[in-house]
């Protein structure tokens, strides 16, 4: 019968086997798909696997920061690549949603290529592949994997598309991911992530990005997500987080008139993103983030809550 630990034991075997000597480069991105191969070929080869994390300047708010000194803390051989300045660059001025998921696809793949370039005689790229990913023609699980997959036909291959492929999670699910990461004794805070999308905030700001727009959305993001912490509600949510649309209203504050942003909290109950329900979330909480949000968050002044069920409608705003 299949175990984490047994999973684990001949995994590693077989890695050190396949592998040999030979370098590998692996995108993390901060999931737990990604996180537990990484875990699993730092067990095979150590120092010989390479791991890139690329900041691209639209994850949560310190996501970079915190989830790379996680890394560096599991003695993971990773480097941080903060290239938020680029993907804003590029995307400025940008407002329609399949165009902006093309640049963030292709700055990622070039700055991807450029980092794995550093890495002399690499031999392999891994990848956090799993096996719905494989059943699935576009996955849905977010980070490097899917982004590579949906994006490598854009203006021809790039040269670390050359390597060889392993992917050490291609016959099991999430749960069975989740079971060997502990079985590694991996950090709950990184098993129990909720899905996160590749082009991070950017489809959850609606129109054009600029840097004030992200940080307003980070922060906002942030008092919902430690408030669904705080309040024991993570957990039982499957995924969570905010949208910063593009509509000012009215509102008052003191003797002032306002003019500012409304955000949308959303938060769904799914198996596998294919269909969601939105999530009871209780009146209380919704009031406390609210206010706090109002309170904390400079440039906005509405919060809405989403009782949208997919289908029709999706769980990211665009
Ligand atoms: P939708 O919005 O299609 O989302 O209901 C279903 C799941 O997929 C994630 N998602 C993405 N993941 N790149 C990704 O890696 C994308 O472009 C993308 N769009 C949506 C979404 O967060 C949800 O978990």
């Amino acid at each position: 019968t299949w175990t984490p630990d047994s999973f684990v034991e001949t995994t590693v075997l077989a890695l050190k086997e396949k592998l040999g000597d030979d370098r590998v480069i692996l995108g993390l991105s901060g999931g737990v798909d990604s996180s537990v191969a990484a875990m699993l070929l730092h067990k095979a080869i150590g120092k010989n696997l390479h791991c890139i994390f690329v900041n691209n300047g639209l994850l949560r708010k310190n996501e970079f920061h915190d989830v790379l000194e996680q890394y560096e803390g599991m003695g993971l051989n990773v480097k941080g690549v903060d290239a938020s300045a680029r993907f804003l660059d590029e995307l400025a001025g940008e407002s329609d949603p399949e165009k902006k998921r093309k640049i963030i696809g292709r700055v990622f793949i070039e700055v991807f290529d450029d980092e794995a370039h550093l890495v002399e005689n690499a031999k392999w790229l891994a990848q956090g592949t799993i096996y719905p990913d494989v059943i699935e023609s576009v996955s849905v699980t977010g980070g490097p994997s899917a982004t590579i997959k949906s994006h490598h036909n854009v203006g021809g291959l790039p040269d670390f598309m050359k390597l060889k492929v392993v992917e050490p999670l291609k016959m099991l699910f999430k749960d069975e991911v989740r079971r060997v990461g502990a079985s590694m004794d991996m950090e709950k805070s990184i098993l129990g992530r909720h899905p996160f999308p590749g082009p991070g905030l950017a489809i959850r700001i609606l129109g054009d990005i600029t840097a004030e727009k992200v940080r307003i959305l980070q922060e906002v993001d942030a008092v919902f997500i430690n408030g669904l912490k705080e309040w024991g509600l993570y957990d039982k949510v499957w995924q969570a987080g905010a949208m910063l649309l593009p509509v000012n209203s009215v509102g008052v504050m003191g003797d002032e008139r306002t003019y500012e942003k409304c955000v949308a909290l959303r938060a769904v109950e799914s198996t596998d993103g294919m269909t969601a329900d939105w999530v009871n979330l209780p009146y209380e909480f919704l009031q406390k983030t609210s206010n706090e949000i109002i309170n904390k968050v400079r440039g906005v002044n509405r919060v809405v809550y989403d009782i949208s069920s997919k289908p029709p409608a999706t769980i990211e705003w665009e």
